[in-house]
């Protein structure tokens, strides 16, 4: 099972990569797609980590 990073939305880590591999180029757009960090902001640090770290990773491939 995939890791939950925001639970007001319940998105997982599974979410974020998906949301990447559709097209999402950052921060903003991950968040758009998957709304991602909407609702109490508490995950937001984490949830940019990971998006980062998930961008870089979709980009050296
Ligand atoms: S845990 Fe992500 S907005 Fe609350």
């Amino acid at each position: 099972m995939s890791k939950v990073i925001c639970s007001c939305k319940n998105v997982t880590k599974k979410d974020i990569k998906k949301s990447i591999e559709n097209g999402a180029t950052s921060f903003k757009e991950v968040k758009q797609e998957t709304h991602l960090a909407k609702g109490c902001g508490k995950c937001k640090k984490k949830a940019k980590k990971i998006v980062t770290k998930a961008l870089k990773k979709m980009k050296s491939k």
